[in-house]
C-alpha cells in the first residue's frame, strides 16, 4: 500500500469549513426552501451552473448564498483541486490497491507525444482502433458467426461494472442502435441465459464475455453454460466464432477458447465501474455502432475538461458532491434518489447504485483512520413518471427527507414531444411540490370550494398536507444521445470522486465485496451436502437444512 501525505487529507471535522457549515445548518432550520426562493427574484439564476450540454438547477436544495460559500470552502480545503490534479496525472491515488486512476484517459482522445502519459494513451488508442475495427466488420456482416450469417444478436455476459453500464448505457441509446440486439446476462442464478437462449438462434448470436479478471465466479459459470449452449447447438468447433471478450487476463481468454482478434485488452488502472470507456465498452459498441460510442467518449471528454477547469463555484460535480454532502452531514439525510425523465435511463440509477456506493461506501480514510463523518449515501431511483405512480407518496409526505436528482432532457430522445412536454410539467411540478409543499390550510379552502362540508374538510386536510421545504436537483439537457450520456456518467463520477475526497477515503477500492464472496466459496459445497458445510453458522446450517430438504 502507497503512502502519499500530499493526498492525506485532513478530518474534514478537523476543517474551518465545517465549523462554519455546523453553525450554518443550526440558522438554516429557521428557513425553508419555499422563503429562500420568495426572497430571491434571482435565485434560478443565482443556483444555477452549467457544465458542457447541462445545467444543474439546484434552486430548490435548503442553502443560500452563505452556505455556499462554506462548502465551496470545505472542497478548497479538503484538497479537492490537488487530489483532482494527482487523478489525472496518472498518480497512485488508489493507495490500498497500488494503482492510478486513469479512466479519464480512454476518452482523451489523442494526447501529445510530450503528454506525461503518452505511452498510456497510445495503448489505449489501440486498442480502441482495433476494438471498433471489429465492431464495425461485425455490423457490416464481414464477421459472421460459423454458418457464415450475420449476426443479429449479442449477449455481453458480465457483472458489476462489467455489467451495469453496458445495460445502461445500451438501453439508453437503444434508439441509436447498429441493427445489433443487444442482451445483458449477469446473475448467477442462470434464469437470465436459460430464458434468453430460448428466443435466440445460436448461429446468428455472438457472445462477449466481459470480466477485468476473467475469474468472476457469476461471469465464468453463466460463460461456460453458454458456451455449452453453442458448442451443443453448432459444435465445439464454433466457439472461436461466436464468442469476443474484454478482459485484462490473457491467459485465461486463452484457456478460455478466445481468438486473439477477438480479444481486447485494458489496464489495472481502469476501475471496473468506471470502465465502461475501455474494451468493456465492447458490446455497447456492438449495440449503437463505432461513430455513436466514439460520441459518449467525447461527452464524458468535454465533462473531464469542465471538471479540470471550472473554478470551483461554478463546476458542476463538485456543486453536486457539495450538496450531497450538506444534505447527509448537515441535514440529516441519508439516501439520495435519482429519478430520469426519460425511461431509456431507465438503468441509470441502478449503474449509479454501484458507482456511488461501492466507491463510497466506506469506513476507514485512505490512511487507515476510522472516518468520524458518515460516508456516501444510499442510492435509490426509477424512471420519474413510473415512481410517482409508487414511492413519490412517501417523498413527499414521509417521515424522511430523501433528497433527489430529477434527470430531464427538454426534448423526447425518440417518441413524440407531446409526451415528453407531459413528462417535463410533471418532472417540475413534482420538484415544485416537494419544496413547496401544500398547507393544510390551502387543503381546507380547496375542499371547501368543492362543496365539502367544514366537518369532513377539516378532518380530510389533514391527510392532505404536503410538508415541502424537501430537497432536490433538476439535471436539464436538451436530449439524450451519446454525447450528453458521455457527459452524464463523467458528470456523477466525477462528483462521486469529490464526495471521497471530502470523507478522505479511497473511493476506487472495494474491499467490502471481498468477504461475501469468500464464504459463498466456502458455503458452496454444504448448499448439496450437509457433511460440507465447513465452518458456516449454526444458523447458516439451519437455513441450508430447510433449503437442501426442498432442492431435491
Ligand atoms: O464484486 C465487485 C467487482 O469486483 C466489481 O468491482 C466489478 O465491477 C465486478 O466485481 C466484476 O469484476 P470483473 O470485471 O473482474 O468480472
Amino acid at each position: 500500500m502507497t503512502s502519499q501525505p500530499a493526498l492525506s487529507a485532513r478530518y474534514p471535522l478537523d476543517l474551518p469549513a465545517w465549523s462554519q457549515l455546523t453553525s450554518e445548518a443550526k440558522k438554516m432550520r429557521q428557513l425553508d426552501i419555499a422563503s429562500l426562493v420568495k426572497s430571491d427574484r434571482q435565485r434560478y439564476e443565482r443556483c444555477t451552473a452549467r457544465a458542457a450540454d447541462i445545467v444543474l438547477d439546484f434552486s430548490r436544495q435548503r442553502l443560500r448564498a452563505g452556505t455556499l460559500r462554506s462548502l465551496v470552502s470545505l472542497a478548497k480545503q479538503a484538497k479537492v483541486e490537488p487530489i483532482r490534479d494527482a487523478m489525472f496525472a496518472g498518480q497512485t491515488i488508489n493507495n490500498t490497491e497500488d494503482r492510478a486512476v486513469l479512466h479519464t484517459l480512454l476518452r482523451a482522445g489523442r494526447v501529445g507525444r510530450d503528454h506525461p502519459l503518452a505511452d498510456q494513451a497510445r495503448g489505449v488508442q489501440s486498442v480502441l482502433r482495433g476494438m471498433l475495427k471489429f465492431v464495425d466488420s461485425v455490423i457490416a456482416g464481414e464477421h459472421t458467426g460459423v454458418s457464415g450469417r450475420a449476426f443479429t444478436d449479442v449477449i455481453n455476459i458480465g457483472i458489476g461494472g462489467s455489467d451495469l453500464g453496458i445495460d445502461m448505457a445500451g438501453t439508453a441509446l437503444a434508439h441509436v442502435g447498429s441493427g445489433l440486439n443487444l442482451h445483458c446476462v449477469s446473475n448467477v442464478d442462470g434464469t437470465q441465459l436459460a430464458d434468453l437462449t430460448k428466443t435466440l438462434d445460436p448461429s446468428r448470436t455472438l457472445i462477449v464475455v466481459c470480466s477485468k479478471t476473467f475469474t468472476t465466479l457469476e461471469t465464468m459459470t453463466n460463460a461456460q453454460a453458454a458456451r455449452d449452449w453453442v458448442s451443443q447447438s453448432l459444435g465445439e468447433c464454433a466457439v472461436a466464432d461466436h464468442f469476443a471478450a474484454a478482459s485484462t487476463n490473457h491467459a485465461a481468454m486463452d484457456a478460455f477458447g478466445i481468438k486473439s482478434d477477438r480479444r481486447f485488452g485494458f489496464w489495472d488502472w481502469v476501475g471496473g465501474r468506471y470502465s465502461l470507456w475501455s474494451a468493456v465498452g465492447l458490446s455497447i459498441a456492438l449495440a449503437v455502432g463505432s461513430a455513436t460510442f466514439r460520441e459518449l467518449l467525447k461527452g464524458a471528454r468535454v465533462m473531464d475538461r469542465h471538471f479540470q477547469s471550472a473554478p470551483l463555484a461554478e463546476n458542476v460535480p463538485v456543486l453536486m458532491a457539495l450538496v450531497a454532502v450538506w444534505n447527509s452531514h448537515f441535514l440529516g439525510a441519508e439516501t439520495h434518489a435519482i429519478l430520469p425523465y426519460d425511461h431509456r435511463l431507465a438503468r441509470f440509477p441502478a449503474y449509479l447504485q454501484q458507482l456511488q456506493m461501492e466507491s463510497n461506501g466506506k469506513s476507514v480514510r485512505r490512511d487507515g483512520r476510522p472516518v468520524r463523518t458518515g460516508t456516501g449515501a444510499v442510492i435509490w431511483g426509477e424512471p420519474g413518471s413510473n415512481a410517482q405512480h409508487s414511492f413519490y407518496q412517501l417523498l413527499h409526505q414521509g417521515t424522511r427527507i430523501c433528497p433527489a436528482d430529477f434527470i430531464l432532457p427538454a426534448r423526447s430522445s425518440g417518441a413524440s414531444q407531446v409526451q415528453q412536454d407531459l413528462a417535463i410539467a410533471n418532472c417540475v411540478a413534482q420538484a415544485d411540490a416537494l419544496a413547496f409543499g401544500y398547507s393544510e390550510a390551502q387543503a381546507y379552502a380547496e375542499l371547501i370550494a368543492r362543496g365539502m362540508s367544514r366537518q369532513e374538510a377539516s378532518e380530510l386536510s389533514r391527510h392532505k398536507v404536503h410538508g415541502g421545504n424537501r430537497p432536490s436537483s433538476l439535471l436539464l439537457f436538451k436530449q439524450l444521445n451519446a454525447h450528453t450520456l458521455g457527459q452524464l456518467i463523467a458528470l456523477y463520477e466525477h462528483k462521486v470522486f469529490v464526495e471521497g475526497v471530502i470523507f478522505g477515503i479511497n473511493s476506487f477500492d472495494q474491499w467490502g465485496v471481498e468477504l461475501g464472496k469468500k464464504m459463498a466459496s466456502s458455503l458452496a459445497p454444504g448448499v448439496a451436502d450437509a457433511s460440507a458445510a465447513g465452518d458456516a453458522s449454526v444458523v447458516a446450517r439451519g437455513a441450508l437444512a430447510t433449503l437442501r430438504k426442498w432442492r431435491a
